[in-house]
């Protein structure tokens, strides 16, 4: 075995401080996600990594080049509340950027990539957002990937490297090969429906570019957030209703999106957690495969639109996870035919379809199943293929 145990063999499952918070961060705040994680189930359902991201340190380096958490949000400092969620059998995310500043304007790792990724590892530091702020013009993001990678390799700790470039410059040419365990292929996320349409669409022929140790991030979730970010971008006018945060999860969950909450889960009500800690979305998720999803759109094809399709999983176990999504604003038939799964009637084989949301067991159908899915929403089933 090699000195590092593997990381990223199925999509990360996390909390992500930015989407509420930005800047408004402290170690209090994380103290308390930390413990409810434990308390609300989270870390049962599979959530591990609470990541502080950008606006954690002071905007100077100091005098030995190192970077310094601001003492006035985390006056305890890093190795301490490292310390506080390893306590809770959880793990500890931080951020950085390949640029000689995040976006925020604190300093970048740029330069400092080796000494940086050495001082997460005394902090025990178990994960790193790596930004594409201010980088200089004369090197390649590529590169600089490459560097991050393999310091955080050798620092002597094992740490999940999380790139985060937008989907630019050809990332997905790229990136697996640079090391990192997953990468964000879009722009930000915003707490509405269109971003979250925009994003999950923007990404559907990409999924041939996912997969174990190198996961297409689709961002962190917005499930819960109802419009409650303290950062106008993100969300004080947006908002969604709880059906379109249950497709948006579904989207995340099928497409083999990391999953990093976004919301404060201190506040998070039923529904939201209803979504955030769904065992069956989560377990297609996490499938130890980590298949990407194929696309099938519904007949009629005169009827099409990239907002109504299918998604279909392959699962390790032989099921198929099946997501019916409507994107679209108005009610819609789905119509699947079986023969589009490589599972013609001549097989012998029907499906046994479960409602992954209810639990319901919906039946057992033979070469078709259409339902009919309301605006904005979706039904995802799991198809076990039983013999006729
Ligand atoms: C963006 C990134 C966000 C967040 C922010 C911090 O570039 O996509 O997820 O990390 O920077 O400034």
């Amino acid at each position: 075995m090699s000195k590092q145990s593997l990381l990223g063999l199925v999509p990360s499952m996390g909390w992500n401080s930015w989407n509420t918070f930005t800047w408004d961060i402290n170690e209090q705040l994380i103290r308390e996600v930390a413990d409810r994680f434990v308390t609300e189930g989270y870390k049962e359902a599979g959530y591990e990594y609470i990541v502080i991201d950008d606006c954690w340190s002071l905007k100077q380096r100091d005098a030995e080049g190192r970077l310094v958490p601001d003492p006035e949000k985390f006056p305890s400092g890093m190795k301490t509340l490292a310390d506080y969620i390893h306590g809770k059998g959880l793990k500890f995310g931080m951020y950085s950027c390949v640029g000689t500043h995040t976006c925020a304007g604190y300093p970048g790792s740029f330069e400092h990539e080796f000494q940086d990724a050495e001082q997460l590892a005394e902090w025990g530091v178990d994960f790193l957002k790596y930004d594409y702020c201010f980088k200089p013009r004369h090197i390649s993001g590529e590169l600089l990937y490459k560097r991050m990678s393999l310091a955080l390799k050798n620092c002597g700790r094992n740490i999940l490297f999380s790139a985060c470039n937008w989907g630019e410059d050809g990332v997905y040419q790229w990136i697996r090969e640079s090391g990192a365990h997953m990468y964000r292929s879009t722009g930000d996320i915003q707490d509405n429906w269109d971003s979250i349409k925009k994003l999950a669409l923007s990404q559907l022929d990409k999924q041939c570019y996912t997969g174990s140790f190198c996961h297409n991030d689709l961002d962190m979730l917005v499930v819960g957030m109802y419009g409650g970010s303290n950062n106008d971008f993100i969300g004080r006018i947006g908002g969604c209703s709880d059906v379109e945060y249950r497709t948006h999860f579904a989207l995340w969950s099928l497409m083999g999106s990391p999953l990093m909450i976004g919301c404060d889960i201190r506040s998070a009500n039923q529904a939201t957690k209803d979504i955030l800690l769904n065992p069956n979305l989560i377990a297609i998720n996490q499938d130890p495969e980590s298949r990407g999803a194929y696309r099938i759109k519904p007949e009629p094809q005169w009827f099409h639109t990239d907002e109504v399709f299918m998604l279909v999983r392959v699962l390790a176990d032989g099921d198929l996870a099946i997501g019916f999504f409507n994107l679209s604003d108005g009610q819609r038939e789905i119509s699947l035919q079986f023969w589009d799964l490589g599972l013609p009637f001549a097989s012998g084989f029907s499906l046994s379809l479960k409602d992954c949301w209810t639990n319901e067991e919906l039946g057992v159908y033979t070469e078709r199943f259409a339902p009919t899915v309301p605006a904005h929403d979706c039904l995802v089933v799991r198809a076990k293929l039983v013999r006729r």
